[in-house]
């Protein structure tokens, strides 16, 4: 496909993906007293995925984990990112992000996690150093091969609150930037010192943003999740949070009669301690945090139909014991699943002619996707 077709940049040539750009720019238009979704063909369309593959999802943070998932200096975990094969690896000088592509004649180095000195290519033998260096190339006499030429390129890797963030492009946004606002969000739960206790990979049959927008609005919460969610965080309870230039919030209040769960750090207001705050960090990761639990959804889109998700769980201190975190794994997962089952039926739907994109429900409902989609168009008059 050329280019011109997946940006719609051919002049005076309207194309579905320039259409469809159109209608996003229309909706970030349109008055705050009449929101409405974006339309189904946005996530069902594969030219329309491959042109956000380009371009927002190409040149976003995306998190890939907790930092302490990676404690040990050699400790190293093999991730795909939008097809990029990447090795997420431990340093004396903190977390990188390694191309996973022997220089030589491109065999992927490292699979599955653990730690190591050295990533040794399974094909020729080549060797590298954990900072991506090549170490050592067997038999390669030729006057003209120069190992300092052949070292593991990197991509752009930053840690905040604890996770691991990473970017497929040369010049990534400006991450605090994107950001304001959430430091102080964040700042009295400690999020840097929560430690993962669960991680899961699943692959969900939806198009990633319809993964974000679902965790992210309160509205369905009582329908969708009567027995494992309704009862500590009723619909009702949402709030709408802050946003800034590149997240959305929301606090999801527990009722006056449940007690808090978990202590959680010393900076916390009773308010904190009585719900749990929701945020997004554009384009694909979704979290919960209360004072004892973090979760994040990690999402790596793979085509306008599939989403891989890798999900953390996450405890503050001491304050769950066992059993407890236990039980918070299986509510999770059972909340997961009943997310899953709801999005990969409307995916379904969603390349009816008729899913034109209904009304949006207000702030405290579905104020957040309303942010999301004005996310979405003002990333994309980048592209203009
Ligand atoms: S492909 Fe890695 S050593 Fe040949
Ligand atoms: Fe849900």
């Amino acid at each position: 496909m050329a280019e011109g077709d997946i940006f719609g940049a051919e002049i005076g040539v309207p194309t579905p993906v320039s259409m469809m750009r159109q209608t996003l720019d229309g909706l970030a238009k349109r008055p705050d007293a009449s929101p409405r979704a974006l339309q189904g063909r946005h996530y069902v369309d594969q030219a329309y995925f491959a042109f956000e593959k380009q371009t927002v999802l190409q040149n976003g943070w995306h998190c890939v984990g907790r930092a302490d998932e990676l404690p040990n200096i050699g400790d190293y975990r093999a991730l795909r990112l939008l097809e990029e094969p990447i090795i997420l690896v431990r340093t004396e000088n903190g977390i990188v992000a390694l191309s996973n592509l022997c220089r030589h004649r491109g065999m992927p180095l490292a699979e599955g996690s653990g730690n190591t000195k050295l990533f040794v290519c399974s094909y020729h033998a080549w060797s590298y150093r954990i900072n991506g260096t090549l170490q050592r190339a067997p038999r390669m006499e030729n006057a003209g091969f120069d190992p300092k030429n052949c070292s593991l390129p990197s991509f752009a890797c930053t840690e905040r609150f604890g996770f691991i963030y990473v970017s497929l492009s040369e010049t990534p946004p400006d991450l605090d930037q994107d950001l304001a606002g959430l430091h102080e969000g964040l700042q009295p739960y400690d999020p840097a010192a929560y430690r993962v206790v669960h991680s899961a990979e699943e692959i969900w049959n939806t198009n990633w943003k319809s993964l974000v927008e679902n965790f992210m609005e309160g509205y369905h919460l009582s329908v969708v999740h009567p027995i494992t969610l309704h009862g500590y965080t009723p619909t009702e309870l949402s709030k709408k949070g802050p946003s800034g230039p590149g997240y959305t919030s929301y606090t999801a209040h527990y009722p006056d009669h449940i007690p808090p769960r978990g202590r959680g750090a010393e900076g916390l207001s009773e308010a904190q301690k009585h719900a749990s705050y929701l945020f997004a960090v554009f384009p694909c990761q979704v979290v919960s945090i209360s004072p004892s639990l973090l979760v994040s959804l990690n999402l790596m889109p793979v085509s306008a139909g599939r989403v891989d998700v890798r999900w953390t769980m996450s405890v503050y201190g001491d304050d769950l014991d066992g059993e407890t975190i236990k039980d918070r794994i299986a509510l999770w997962s059972e909340v997961n699943r009943e997310d899953r089952e709801k999005l990969e039926r409307m995916q379904s739907a969603l390349g009816s002619r008729h899913a034109t994109g209904g009304p949006l429900a207000g702030p405290d409902y579905e104020g957040t996707v309303r942010d999301f989609l004005n996310w979405l168009a003002r990333q994309d008059r980048l592209y203009l």
